[in-house]
């Protein structure tokens, strides 16, 4: 587990390359630079190169939403993680969007890992069970799948490397009720995120796994993004709907900060 927290905004397909800029601006003036708290956003691919000229990499990194796991080619209207080397320092792989609406495979986001981590990008494999998985009782055996199945071939030292987001499916919003969206309680996630460390501990060693960061992700708001964060484990939040809002995202920025230095809370 991790001094630092992690928090990530996934701007999902918002903001053009004028309003990113405009957005990137104001929240550069609103989310101060702590040393215990990670700001990532993830913009639009075409946004991201304008964005990685304009932030300053000690306030806010860059994150890839998608990217194609094949490093050059013949792949019409792709982009490679190749291509995103130096332009972003994480790369999603595995949101439940990616699998649910673009229908990618477990083979398809084990070989985005891999790419990611071949082109020094920080693959965030993102996990989690849907509403009808969770009420057949297959959450756990759901979420040991996709980690078996997205790092397979990693070896223990690029484990390192990886952040895995929890992402339970039905509790992702909208994009717009993210605010009155059912989540798991701040314990519930713990205990799943405990979870999710042991099967890690069980693939890699229990010292390899430590090293990985584990975030929640699901309509996390200004109001219960307190909560999460004080959660035994967890060590960040992965944020759609919210980091849209500046207010909202600065505020969570500030409570990753304010919280990490309180004792964490079971
Ligand atoms: P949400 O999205 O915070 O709007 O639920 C999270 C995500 O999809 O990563």
């Amino acid at each position: 587990m991790h001094g630092k927290k992690l928090i990530v905004g996934n701007w999902k397909m918002n903001l053009g390359v004028h309003e990113a800029s405009l957005y990137v601006h104001a929240l550069s003036e609103l989310v101060p630079i702590h040393q215990d708290v990670e700001v990532v956003l993830a913009p639009t691919l075409l946004t991201v190169q304008s964005l990685s000229l304009q932030v300053n990499r000690r306030q806010f990194k860059l994150a890839a939403q998608n990217f194609y796991w094949r490093d050059e080619g013949a792949y019409t209207g792709e982009v490679s993680a190749t291509q995103l080397h130096g332009i972003v320092e994480y790369a999603l792989a595995g949101h439940s969007e990616r699998r649910h609406v673009f229908q990618e495979s477990d083979k398809d986001i084990r070989n985005k890992v891999q790419a990611a981590i071949r082109n020094h990008i920080r693959p965030i494999l993102c996990i989690g069970e849907t509403a009808g998985e969770r009420t057949d009782g297959e959450t756990q055996g759901v979420l040991h799948d996709q980690l078996v199945s997205g790092l397979a071939n990693i070896t223990s030292e690029e484990l390192g490397e990886v952040t895995i987001a929890y992402e339970p499916v039905w509790a992702l919003s909208n994009g717009h009720d993210f605010d009155k969206h059912p989540t798991p309680t701040p314990r519930d996630a713990s205990d799943i995120i405990a979870f999710i460390r042991a099967q890690l501990a069980h693939l890699f060693g229990k010292e390899s796994a430590q090293k990985v960061r584990v975030l929640y992700g699901g309509s996390v708001n200004i109001h219960n993004a307190a909560g999460f964060l004080g959660a035994k484990g967890v060590d960040g939040l992965l944020i759609g709907g919210a980091s849209l809002d500046k207010q909202a995202f600065s505020q969570i920025v500030e409570a990753a900060h304010a919280g990490s230095k309180q004792v964490k809370v079971k």
